[in-house]
């Protein structure tokens, strides 16, 4: 196997397992290094530090996936890792009410660049990079042979692996190339904490369903009963048939997409809950609650009585505002904008669910935006629980890039 120096004075992170090599931590690169090599990393005193794999496009020029020298990458690696990452689910997530998670967390899983989404029988698959894609076929055989699963197919994000080659070019793929394995029905259905959901791994966003908001949807239902529930940026109603299952008296969902608020509608009606207390409203969420602040409720009518206000409980589980790291500012403008929107319309007492699944803004940084909407809208936010990943979402400790999610519940005095 190719061996590449790293200047000792950058081995810490390494040493400290941090998955991730910049190409300015090794003192040479040979020219022709494919992407998806796997390489050892040597220190300058030729100690061995780490393997993982060259992946000559991107910054990151090694990502790692063993601390160990003799592990041979082959076939069997893919199987003892995947074997791995399905134990933790299986012995803690897996049960007769939820057959859906996140089987393949990434760089957190000793498997950089990889994302697999369980969904009942069938996997849902993503490259995010060309070095990982190279093992395709040895990883879609792994996992047929431990999984058995009654399809593959893949759903990576083709903009962001031609970005990475750096050609600008998108090769978009049909759906016979994506089938990676079996076959795979337009919809599926899927079981979390016995609410049952349709998916749609081939045409929904990202890999179908977004199941890192389990234990979060799980949380909802305690402040719900007999509630009016505002899900904001709601997707296919994950949170709205929670909180129906938990006796909301009425549940609004709002999303920009027609075709997610129409499987919403579909998911309510598949758990033989009443359509008459739901409303799907295809808007843009700004101007939604703008509407709301505006024009229906002046804030202290509705603090004086919590009856008289339309929601008390308001859910803000927006896509990433801040996709690049130079323009956190910007998007935390965007965080900021929301929630003092929602904190305006909630009523004393009301809770505020507020999430972001932005990787660059840290906790601090979303709880530092909270404050300061409460701030501005006058109001008192109280932290009652916070929340970052499940368990199907492991973290490496030295790995903070990889905590992209973060979602504080909060009462609204
Ligand atoms: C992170 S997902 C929400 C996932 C959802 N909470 C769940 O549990 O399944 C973000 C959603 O926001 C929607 N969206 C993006 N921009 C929007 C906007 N400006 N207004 C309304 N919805 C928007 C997307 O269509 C997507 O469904």
């Amino acid at each position: 196997m190719i061996s590449l120096m790293v200047f000792n004075k950058r081995r810490g992170p390494i040493l400290g397992r941090h998955p991730w090599v910049f190409s300015g931590a090794l003192k040479h690169i040979p020219d022709g290094l494919a992407s998806g090599t796997p390489v050892k990393l040597v220190d300058e005193n030729n100690h061995f530090l780490a393997q993982g794999y060259f992946n000559s496009y991107s910054q990151i020029a090694v990502r790692l996936w063993s601390w160990d020298e003799d592990e041979e990458i082959n076939e069997d690696f893919f199987i003892r890792r995947i074997e791995s990452a399905n134990n933790l689910r299986v012995n803690y997530i897996a049960s007769k009410k939820t057959d859906s998670y996140r089987l393949i967390n990434s760089e957190n899983d000793l498997l950089p660049g990889l994302i697999v989404d369980k969904y009942a029988d069938y996997l849902s698959v993503q490259f995010h990079t060309i070095g990982m894609e190279q093992w395709k076929d040895q990883i879609v055989s792994a996992l047929v042979k431990i999984i058995k699963p009654k399809g593959i197919y893949e759903r990576s994000d083709a903009k962001k692996l031609s970005r990475e080659k750096g050609s600008g070019i998108i090769v978009s793929k049909t759906e016979e190339n994506n089938l990676l394995h079996g076959k795979m029905p337009d919809k599926i259905i899927i079981l979390e904490n016995g609410l049952k959901f349709y998916v749609d791994i081939k045409g929904g966003q990202k890999t179908g369903f977004f199941l890192d908001q389990r234990e979060k949807r799980e949380a909802l239902i305690k402040y719900v009963k007999g509630k009016n529930v505002l899900n904001c940026f709601s997707y296919t109603g994950g949170f709205s048939v929670y909180a129906l299952s938990a006796g909301a008296k009425k549940v609004v969902s709002v999303d920009v997409s027609e075709p997610a608020l129409e499987l919403a509608r579909q998911n309510v009606e598949l758990n033989g809950f009443d359509l008459k207390k739901c409303e799907f409203i295809a808007e843009d969420v700004k101007r939604y609650l703008q509407d709301l602040g505006d024009t229906k409720y002046e804030r202290y009518e509705i603090t004086k009585d919590s009856e008289s206000g339309q929601f008390d409980v308001i859910i803000l589980d927006p896509p990433a505002f801040v996709k690049d790291r130079k323009k956190i500012r910007e998007g935390l403008l965007g965080y900021r904008r929301i929630n003092e929107q929602a904190l305006q319309i909630l009523p004393d007492n009301g809770i505020l669910v507020s999430a972001s699944c932005s990787a660059h803004v840290s906790l601090d940084d979303f709880r530092f935006m909270l404050s300061e909407s409460a701030g501005h809208t006058g109001r008192t936010l109280q932290i009652l629980e916070t929340y970052i990943h499940g368990i199907d979402h492991p973290e490496l400790v030295a790995f903070m890039e990889g905590e992209y999610l973060k979602c504080v519940f909060g009462r609204v005095r």
